[in-house]
């Protein structure tokens, strides 16, 4: 849906449909888009600085688009002992992109990030909301398999 399209539904009304507008464009898009906070900005004739600024007091917001899998690594003290940076370097390898880049393909992102809560089964990455602990750098490459067989089922 475009984002007109969006914004018809709420003319007439007032600034303080800010937030479903902006969650409407979301839901819709995946992510609030520069190019989405203008056309919002001129819709509810508000400076686009301001609409930004109450975008990201909320963190529910993204500002990029979101991939399918966002594939945590984590670097707590007992993973990176254990070989997350390992892990880190097979992602790079299998992803081709710099950890905090999306792919390509916009499906995948990985990033550390500290202590998950799981450091018995060190080391422990977290895809989603799923957890896969006890892997090594072995692992990864069925595991993006794994992850894109799910996107072509989908
Ligand atoms: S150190 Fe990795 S889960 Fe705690």
């Amino acid at each position: 849906m475009e984002i007109e399209t969006i914004l018809e539904k709420y003319t007439g009304s007032q600034r303080d449909n800010l937030i479903p507008i902006l969650e409407e464009i979301q839901e819709e898009r995946g992510f609030i888009s520069e190019e989405a906070i203008v056309k919002v900005s001129r819709f509810l004739k508000l400076p686009a600085s301001k609409i930004y600024g109450v975008a990201t007091f909320y963190d529910f917001f993204h500002f990029e688009r979101q991939p399918a899998y966002h594939i945590r690594v984590c670097n707590g003290i007992n993973c990176h002992l254990a070989g997350s940076d390992n892990i880190l370097r097979k992602l790079e390898e299998e992803l081709k992109v710099k950890a905090g880049q999306l792919t390509r393909d916009g499906i995948f992102k990985y990033e550390l990030t500290g202590c998950l809560g799981a450091c018995n089964s060190a080391p422990v990455i977290k895809i989603n909301d799923e957890f896969y602990s006890g892997i090594t750098a072995d692992d990864i490459s069925q595991i993006i398999e794994e992850c894109k067989m799910k996107i072509k089922e989908a």
